[in-house]
């Protein structure tokens, strides 16, 4: 299933770098973005995940949030968050870059966790960023801080900028590793969808693992068809460290 160049580049690599997406946790029962279940009420994820509808309409994105929260609180990381656990206790220096905000990996045992989309799990006023826990956020339809602002999900929305120590320590790690994997992304949002290309020019091996093409299929060193949740846990099986 696996060639004996990928595997020995995984071998060899001094430094490797995963970057996921929300197919990694599809099998564990959190709908992906695009494709098929990733409409919520006829709204795109842009329209939802959006600094600007957030102030026009907190609501209805308070609401979508919740809907996502509630997914998330009863769903396990599945074997590819494990695998992947297993390729950082293997690799002499492994960063994960996740555009994910479900905590999975976090709970799965993952240890150098760069969240560039934030956590779902995390909230703050949008005037003074006071930090509140899910459990203390006032029951409300538009929950508001004890300033006057409105609090929301402390996650990255479109119109938002990423955290920048995690975009930079992301940036650099891309452009430092050997071997650079990007698993279960369209690879359509930016400025996580340029990470494997600056891995490429960088000069590092670059593998996707999606069981769809994406736009950068064509780009990469090898792209691996079918799910995360079989292909990751193949692949420590095949490296003897399962
Ligand atoms: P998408 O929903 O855009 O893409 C998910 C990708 O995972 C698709 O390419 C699927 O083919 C693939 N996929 C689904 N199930 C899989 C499986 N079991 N194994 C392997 N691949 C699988 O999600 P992202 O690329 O994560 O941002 O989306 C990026 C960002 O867009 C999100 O972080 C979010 C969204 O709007 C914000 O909210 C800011």
């Amino acid at each position: 299933m696996f060639s004996h160049d990928l595997l020995n580049h995984i071998k060899n690599a001094k430094s490797i770098v995963a970057l996921t997406g929300a197919g990694i946790s599809a099998e564990s029962g959190v709908p992906t973005f695009r494709g098929e279940n990733g409409l919520w009420k006829n709204h795109k994820p842009e329209e939802l995940a959006n600094a600007q509808a957030f102030l026009r309409n907190p609501k209805l994105v308070w609401e979508w949030y919740h809907y996502r929260r509630d997914i998330i609180n009863k769903v396990n990381p599945n074997p590819g968050h494990y695998a992947l656990v297993k390729l950082e206790e293997y690799s002499p220096e492994f960063t994960l870059i996740t555009q994910n905000v479900d905590n999975l990996h976090k709970l799965a045992g993952s240890r150098n966790i760069k969240e560039l989309h934030g956590n779902i799990m995390r909230n703050r006023c949008v005037d003074c960023n006071r930090r509140y826990e899910i459990n203390e956020i006032p029951d409300s339809d538009i929950p508001r801080c004890s300033c006057g602002g409105m609090i929301r999900p402390d996650v990255v929305l479109f119109g938002d900028l990423l955290p920048a120590d995690a975009l930079n320590e992301s940036i650099y790690a891309a452009r430092n590793c050997d071997l650079f994997m990007s698993i279960g992304t369209s690879a359509l949002v930016q400025p996580a969808a340029s990470l494997p290309i600056e891995a490429k020019n960088y000069g590092a091996y670059v593998v996707e693992i999606n069981f769809e093409k994406t736009v950068i299929s064509s780009l990469v060193d090898v792209s691996i068809p079918g799910k995360s949740g079989e292909i990751l846990p193949e692949l420590i099986k095949a490296l003897g460290i399962e």
